[in-house]
């Protein structure tokens, strides 16, 4: 292949992360569509904004409106999805961004995928929530529209969608409020967020 990448001419992560007095770090949101994904993420990022982070999110939503416009949601497609978030996802973390990805996820090849890429730089977040209660929640509608078989390949319907089994946390939104699921949720990354000088 004729393609030479080039890595240590340039700053390095440690130089930019030093910079912004933080630690990169990758918080990755799955569950089902309308379980609370994109809100949780948005309520974590503004306590953050706050406290003087620097953080973005890559919403699956809004992925699709762009880069991943082209993708369905088919297996592959989601495939392909998932691997392009997970790159992105790893620039932004090795510039010492605290990104939050916020995408159904699915299955658990999907999760592997990110894993993969991300390695020890991702934290999997389950924001569990049952299809029955994301239905009656219905936010963007869809789930009427997919009850009336109006969406090909549904996530929990005629999509699958199969449960992290052993996610680094696991946040209920039947069980819990938005304000205490991203309490929680900075809580697990308080410590990984931290630059440590030496004395
Ligand atoms: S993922 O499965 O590939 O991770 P992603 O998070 O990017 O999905 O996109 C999910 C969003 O796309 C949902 O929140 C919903 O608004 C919309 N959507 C449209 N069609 C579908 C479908 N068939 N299944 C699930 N979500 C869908």
């Amino acid at each position: 292949m004729n393609i030479h990448p080039e890595f240590h001419r340039f700053l390095h992560r440690q130089d930019k992360e030093n910079l912004l007095g933080q630690r990169g770090i990758v918080v990755w949101l799955c569950g089902l569509s309308g379980s609370g994904k994109s809100t949780i993420a948005n309520a974590a990022e503004r306590v953050l904004h706050q406290q003087g982070r620097f953080t973005a999110i890559l919403d699956g939503d809004n992925l699709r409106t762009g880069l991943n416009s082209n993708l369905t949601f088919t297996d592959q497609d989601r495939l392909e999805n998932i691997r392009r978030t997970s790159e992105v996802a790893k620039i932004f973390v090795s510039q010492g961004i605290i990104t939050f990805v916020s995408a159904i996820t699915p299955r658990g090849e999907l999760r592997d995928l990110a894993r993969g890429i991300l390695g020890k730089d991702l934290i999997e977040v389950y924001v569990k929530a049952s299809y029955e209660a994301c239905e009656i929640r219905d936010v963007k509608g869809l789930y009427a529209k997919a009850a009336r078989g109006e969406i090909a390949h549904f996530t929990g319907k005629d999509g699958s969608f199969e449960p992290p089994q052993d996610p680094d946390l696991m946040l209920d939104t039947e069980a819990t409020t938005i304000e205490d699921a991203a309490f929680e949720l900075l809580e697990t990354i308080r410590e990984r967020i931290i630059v440590r000088r030496p004395l």
